[in-house]
């Protein structure tokens, strides 16, 4: 039986020319991947994998191309987070370690919902090259300067998803019930998670004037980003232009 479930298909080898369709990878898992504690993504996993997708093609094959480009982002904050882990420990920081591990279970929740949204899409002619254009840009945010621009970077980027899941929230796919509670749920963990990081980037010295220029860089290179997928934003109704616009901007 194929199984549609990634849950129940990691860890997944990262170099493995035999990944199946149904697991998308764009940055290697850790090693030490802990089970998420939220139930949550279990149940509306089940209760996605067992209805059928009601959307229009049109509209699968335009989430199809944009599904990818959002795994890649939770991959690599799941990354980040278990990079930073290390960091928060040995600085005895004042935000505590369970905001961070909810943080970063809030991560693989998204990373899981969203594989079991993929797995029901019809595969993508240029997903090779989504990937490849993620993976750059969100390679590039693994290389800040220092740890509190590292989580500058975090909220700055996590500003932008609420943004594209208000978006899709208000799209032609979020009508779907439960593509809507799942971009719901994701705007509203990562907006939790800009108020966390934009506090802990402060905490750890970053300056305003460093936060806003870490954020045109961040927003600015997320839109050249996504200008690679505008044409599917613009199949399910969101117009990108405005779309960019909100997330060069900034807001919420
Ligand atoms: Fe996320
Ligand atoms: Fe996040």
């Amino acid at each position: 039986m194929n199984n549609t479930n990634p849950l129940v298909a990691w860890p997944v080898s990262h170099d493995s020319a035999h990944i199946p369709r149904t697991v998308f990878r764009c940055f290697a898992p850790p090693r030490l991947r802990p089970t998420p504690i939220r139930t949550w993504f279990t149940q509306w996993s089940e209760d996605f994998s067992a209805s059928p997708l009601v959307i229009q093609s049109r509209h699968q094959e335009a989430l199809a191309r944009l599904a990818p480009a959002l795994l890649c982002g939770e991959q690599s904050a799941i990354n980040i987070f278990q990079t930073e882990d290390g960091h928060l420990t040995r600085k005895a920081l004042s935000v505590s370690s369970m905001l961070f591990h909810g943080i970063e279970n809030d991560e693989i929740a998204h990373e899981a919902c969203l594989q079991v949204l993929r797995a029901k899409l019809p595969a993508s002619r240029d997903e090779h090259a989504i990937r490849r254009r993620s993976q750059a840009y969100f390679a590039g945010l693994g290389r800040a300067e220092s740890v509190a621009h590292h989580f500058g970077q975090v909220a700055q980027l996590d500003s932008a998803v609420c943004a594209v899941m208000w978006y899709m929230q208000h799209s032609a796919v979020g009508g779907n019930s439960m593509i809507g509670q799942l971009v719901e749920r994701i705007r509203q963990d990562e907006a939790l998670h800009v108020s966390i990081s934009r506090q802990h980037a402060f905490t750890l010295g970053l300056s305003r004037d460093d936060y806003s220029h870490l954020g045109e860089l961040v927003r600015g290179g997320l839109t050249h980003m996504l200008e690679f997928v505008a044409d599917s934003f613009e199949d399910i109704g969101i117009d990108a232009g405005l779309l960019f616009a909100r997330i060069k901007r900034g807001a919420l």
